[in-house]
């Protein structure tokens, strides 16, 4: 059966052989014809990778930083309910830059490549652009963050809404919650001078150069070239722990910038105002705790009965301390802010 079956089919592969061979026999050759276009190129998925994931470190020496960074840690994954995944979680921040939403996050994320660039979307560099450098508004008050790519960062990094705000000369108030404050974040709102109670006093309220002259605001200043794994770069921190277990700062991107010579010259204008807001700030944190507006941990001591300018006080003091760049953001306007609010609470008699 079987060999019946291949001889059929060898029979018939050949009659249909002979047939075109007569056919194009009888048929008279014309001239060429004009060659096709060149089709387009197929796309090599393994090029498109390769754009990225190469021999080269570039990628590998972001992953490390990053790795290292307060962000990838994710301590505060927790957060990931409405009204704090938007900020505290990765994919609550991509649906919030899509439309807004503050849903609770399930399956939370910490900070990553992805938050803040597109990656594997295009599958090509483009993904390492930025999902946002749109300028922002301010959660609190009137007024607008444009510093170029940092831009990103003001989405989470800037104070949230005071519901009450102080009003000079209205009626004293008390607080129920001892969480009330303006978060953990006020980094943006301290670098334009925005958002903290300006108390008059002597000290005139005033700009430093860092948000005049600053164009990329936080990414010029903590996204320099890195030092180790430890600051700079897309570990984004300034203060870090040299291989000597020392404290030590990066001002690479002072000196990126032109505005700065040398790393010294830095350090020898930085300190001294560090430790001198440093100073007014913890003697500020003593007046709040003399009058019992505050407790020892920074919360506010609820409903107790305070002054509006006795809570201009307490705001003041959190917008600072938990600014916690003593003075580098924003020196001038920071050193006026708690002379002006210690000269209140402490008059001079
Ligand atoms: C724009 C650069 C870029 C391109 C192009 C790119 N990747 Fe990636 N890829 C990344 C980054 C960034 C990560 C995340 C690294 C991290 O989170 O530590 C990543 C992670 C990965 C991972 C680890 C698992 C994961 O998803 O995090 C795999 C697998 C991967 N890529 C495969 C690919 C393949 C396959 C292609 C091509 C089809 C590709 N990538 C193209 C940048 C790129
Ligand atoms: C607009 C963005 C934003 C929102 C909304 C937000 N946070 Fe945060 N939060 C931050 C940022 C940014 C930090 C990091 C500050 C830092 O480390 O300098 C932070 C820090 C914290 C910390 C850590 C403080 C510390 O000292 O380690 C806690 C706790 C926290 N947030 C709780 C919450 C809770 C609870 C909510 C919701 C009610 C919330 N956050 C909503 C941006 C936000
Ligand atoms: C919190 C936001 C954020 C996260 C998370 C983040 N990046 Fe970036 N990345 C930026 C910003 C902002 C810039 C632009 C810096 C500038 O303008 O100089 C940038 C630039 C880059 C660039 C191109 C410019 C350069 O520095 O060479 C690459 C590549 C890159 N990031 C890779 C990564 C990878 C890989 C990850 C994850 C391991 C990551 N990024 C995570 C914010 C982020
Ligand atoms: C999606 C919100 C979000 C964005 C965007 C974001 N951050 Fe953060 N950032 C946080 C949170 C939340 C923390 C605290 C992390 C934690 O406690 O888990 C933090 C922590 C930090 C810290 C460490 C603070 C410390 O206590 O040591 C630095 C520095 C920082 N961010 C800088 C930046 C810069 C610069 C950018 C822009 C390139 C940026 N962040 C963008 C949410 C954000
Ligand atoms: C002009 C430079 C400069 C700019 C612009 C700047 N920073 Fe800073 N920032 C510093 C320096 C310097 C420190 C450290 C001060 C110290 O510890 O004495 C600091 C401290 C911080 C800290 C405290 C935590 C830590 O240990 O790193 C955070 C968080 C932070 N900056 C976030 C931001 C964000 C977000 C922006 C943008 C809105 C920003 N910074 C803009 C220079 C800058």
């Amino acid at each position: 059966m079987k060999g019946k079956l291949t001889f059929v089919t060898v029979a018939t592969v050949m009659i249909l052989l002979m047939t075109g061979m007569i056919i194009s026999s009888c048929t008279k050759e014309g001239p060429e014809g004009k060659p096709g276009l060149d089709g387009i190129d197929g796309k090599d998925g393994a090029e498109s990778c390769s754009s990225c994931h190469n021999f080269s470190e570039i990628l590998l020496a972001k992953i490390s930083q990053y790795q290292n960074s307060v962000h990838a840690k994710g301590a505060t994954l927790d957060h990931n309910n409405q009204g704090c995944g938007h900020c505290h979680t990765s994919m609550g921040f991509r649906n919030y830059l899509t439309d807004g939403t503050i849903a609770t996050v399930n399956n939370p994320t910490p900070i990553n490549c992805r938050t803040c660039h597109p990656i594997h979307e295009s599958y090509t560099l483009n993904d390492y652009g930025l999902r946002t450098s749109v300028p922002v508004n301010l959660l609190l008050g009137e007024g607008e963050y444009d510093y170029d790519n940092s831009n990103l960062c003001a989405n989470c990094h800037q104070a949230h809404d005071l519901n009450p705000y102080p009003v000079a000369g209205g009626d004293s108030l008390s607080i129920a919650s001892k969480y009330y404050g303006p978060h953990h974040a006020p980094h943006v709102n301290m670098l334009i001078g925005k958002g903290p109670y300006q108390i008059p006093g002597s000290m005139e309220y005033l700009n430093s150069p860092h948000t005049i002259v600053v164009k990329s605001g936080c990414v010029t200043c903590h996204m320099g070239d890195a030092t180790g794994n430890w600051a700079g770069g897309h570990q984004m921190n300034i203060e870090y722990r040299n291989s000597y277990g020392a404290i030590a700062y990066q001002y690479t991107g002072c000196l990126s910038s032109g505005c700065h010579e040398t790393t010294a010259e830095v350090t020898a204008k930085i300190n001294p105002n560090r430790a001198e807001i440093q100073g007014l700030l913890s003697e500020l944190k003593t007046k709040l705790l003399d009058k019992d507006l505050m407790d020892p941990d920074g919360y506010i001591r609820p409903n107790k009965k305070m002054s509006q300018m006795d809570l201009a006080c307490f705001i003041n003091y959190k917008f600072v301390s938990e600014d916690n760049s003593y003075g580098a953001h924003n020196y001038r306007f920071t050193k006026a802010l708690l002379v002006n609010t210690l000269e209140y609470i402490n008059p001079p008699r």
